[in-house]
């Protein structure tokens, strides 16, 4: 800032930009957060130590049982990378998608989930193992509530995204993804964040909904984005979730 304002009482040329591109940050950080098969941007480290905590003194809260149904849910829920006894099938996925993720307020446009400036700016895309749905990537459409096909027997760069094989055997996979259409022109540099924080929202609701319908869910930051790109070009991927 300095700089500029020295340069103007100099009487210098200014120039700015009136347009900035409000997606350069989120370009720079994306592009390198990521895990490819020959190149990964972070070694990840066993970590032994436990969280620091400076303790204060404080109020002791009490404790209680569980006494409702979502109490026990979620003390239920647990990351179970094997499959569930249960059979999923499409009006399970259905029930899924439309409680966890769908439209629950069609009169004002709201979703299960809450969404910054409920702009909604992540889209689900899925590799399902169902007869009829295997091989194909679709798009969940929760305005209508229904399954794109996006790509027609394309689901094998979604398959092969997921870099730890044994969760590739999950029938369900889901992968959280944007576009950032509209998200910012509105909220510039903090758009990366709010994303995020949303997609957060969407996979508990998942990984609870799913819970409670006596599936396993793995959430996934392990995966390889090149992978799911040569599908879905379009899109950039920020997180993938497997049920089953
Ligand atoms: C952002 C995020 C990324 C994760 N990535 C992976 C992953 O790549 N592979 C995996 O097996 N588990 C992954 N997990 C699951 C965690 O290991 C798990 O939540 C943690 O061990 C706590 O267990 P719990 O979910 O049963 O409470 C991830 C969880 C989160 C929230």
């Amino acid at each position: 800032m300095r700089g500029i304002e020295e340069k103007a009482e100099q009487g210098g040329t200014l120039w700015w930009e009136t347009e900035p591109d409000r997606s350069a940050l989120r370009r720079y950080f994306h592009e390198r957060s990521v895990s490819r098969k020959n190149y990964t941007s972070v070694q990840i480290k066993k970590v032994k130590a436990v969280k620091r905590w400076d303790r204060k003194e404080g109020l002791a809260l009490r404790r209680f049982e569980p006494q409702t149904e979502l109490e026990e849910l979620l003390l239920r829920r647990r990351t179970r990378r094997f499959r569930s006894a249960a059979e999923p099938d499409a009006e399970l996925l259905a029930r899924l998608l439309q409680f966890a993720v769908g439209v629950t307020d069609e009169r004002s446009g709201y979703f299960a989930y809450p969404s910054p400036g409920a702009l909604y700016p992540c889209t689900l895309f899925l590799s399902v193992d169902l007869p009829e749905l295997r091989g194909n990537v679709y798009r969940y459409n929760p305005y209508l509530h229904v399954l794109e096909l996006y790509a027609p027997g394309r689901a094998d760069p979604l398959e092969a995204a997921i870099i730890d094989r044994e969760l590739a055997a999950f029938p369900i996979k889901l992968f959280f993804a944007s576009d950032y259409q509209l998200l910012e022109e509105k909220y510039g540099e903090l758009s990366y964040r709010l994303l995020n924080q949303e997609i957060g929202h969407m996979a508990q609701n998942l990984s609870l909904c799913a819970e409670d319908l006596a599936l396993n869910t793995v959430c996934i930051g392990g995966f390889y984005e090149e992978e799911f790109k040569r599908a879905v070009p379009d899109y950039d991927l920020l997180y993938v979730m497997v049920v089953g």
